[in-house]
């Protein structure tokens, strides 16, 4: 048994809670920065706007009170990769050496381009930071729906504790040692899953589907390599299985914000209306960093033209169709 918290009380922080604290038999506290929004989750027993229909048991505390950090076994970041550095500015003088730190959160840092590992290292002094990802759509973590994810981290130790506190008939948790890998992966889904939304909402059907997938992995892939994770990370669960569930899956935000900007409704709009989606900022700084580096990104770099230079969805698309015709490379 460990003493858990988790910070933020979304839809993915509180299903992590629901499991540790229903399967892991763990202590444990979520932290929100907004007392509303803790006032909300006891009122109605669940989050119903988060996660709606997932009872949070009266075990799982809640607090705004950030101090409630101290002293914790493992400390987890469940919060949208834009306020991740601001959360863990504001939990760092209240952690220690020997706490498991634990980042869930998907996206890279605008302007400095950094992953959320380096953001929460800059912030918080460890050797233990550990990685969670891979397909694990919140709304069936919650309800023990049997799902497979990653700990990664460059300290073996912690990974492996981290594997043996969350693990559990439900939860299968394997281990591998390419933060950058899994960062990278967990990260630039989100693109390729907006585009495959766009496509849907076009009425466009599988075979664009698949094939947005298919090279959306290996651009991710080619960025990855060029920032020295291994290529293999991306043909698993971090990488092609958190893609194939984020493309095909309707609890995607990241996909419905895509099929709405689709159906006609303005970059803008579609992130107005769906909340949290990431892939919308993860474009720009992905983008920007591919033009860093020299890598090729066509389709990021297609999305980016959409998002935020008023750039038509069809001739983004047609752009794509009428690159050279070449060899498909791996
Ligand atoms: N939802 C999923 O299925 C899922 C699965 C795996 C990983 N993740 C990752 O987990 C992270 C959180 O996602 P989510 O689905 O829980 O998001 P969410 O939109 O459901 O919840 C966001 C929560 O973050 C907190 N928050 C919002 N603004 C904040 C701010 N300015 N400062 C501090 N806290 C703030 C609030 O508690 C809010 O409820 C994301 O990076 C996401 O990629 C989500």
């Amino acid at each position: 048994m460990a003493n858990v918290v988790i910070l933020g009380s979304g839809g993915f922080g509180l299903s992590l809670a629901v499991m540790a604290d229903r399967c892991g038999n763990h202590n444990v506290t979520v932290w929100s920065k907004f007392q509303s929004e803790i006032d909300e989750i006891r009122t109605h027993g669940e989050h119903i706007h988060k996660l709606p229909g997932v009872p949070i048991s009266e075990r799982i505390a809640l607090t705004s009170d950030i101090s409630c950090v101290k002293g914790c076994d493992i400390l987890v970041f469940g919060i949208p990769s834009n306020f991740v550095r601001n959360v863990a500015k504001l939990a760092s003088p209240f952690t220690d050496e020997k706490m498991t730190i634990v980042n869930t959160g998907k996206g890279l840092e605008e302007g400095s381009l950094k992953m959320l590992s380096e953001v929460i290292s800059e912030e918080i002094k460890t050797d233990r930071l550990v990685i969670l990802s891979g397909p694990s759509h919140a709304e069936e973590v919650a309800r023990c729906i049997p799902t497979t994810i990653v700990a990664s981290s460059e300290n073996p130790e912690a990974s492996a504790y981290i594997q043996k506190a969350f693990a559990n008939d439900f939860m299968r948790i394997y281990l591998n040692d390419d933060v950058k890998g899994c960062e990278i992966g967990g990260a630039l889904k989100n693109i390729i899953a907006l585009c495959v939304g766009i496509c849907d909402g076009m009425g466009y059907g599988d075979n664009t589907k698949s094939a947005l997938m298919t090279r959306g992995i290996h651009e991710i892939a080619r960025l990855g390599k060029a920032v020295g994770a291994n290529i293999n990370t991306f043909s698993g669960l971090t990488g092609i299985g958190d893609l194939i569930v984020t493309c095909t899956s309707m609890h995607s935000r990241n996909r419905r914000a895509g099929i709405l900007i689709g159906q006609g409704f303005s970059p803008e709009e579609a992130v107005e209306k769906v909340g949290t989606v990431e892939g919308y900022f993860c474009c720009k700084v992905a983008y920007q960093l591919a033009q860093k580096l020299n890598v090729e990104m066509p389709i990021t770099a297609q999305l980016n033209e959409v998002l935020f230079n008023g750039g038509d969805v069809r001739e983004a698309l047609g752009k794509l169709m009428n690159r050279p015709q070449i060899y498909e490379e791996f």
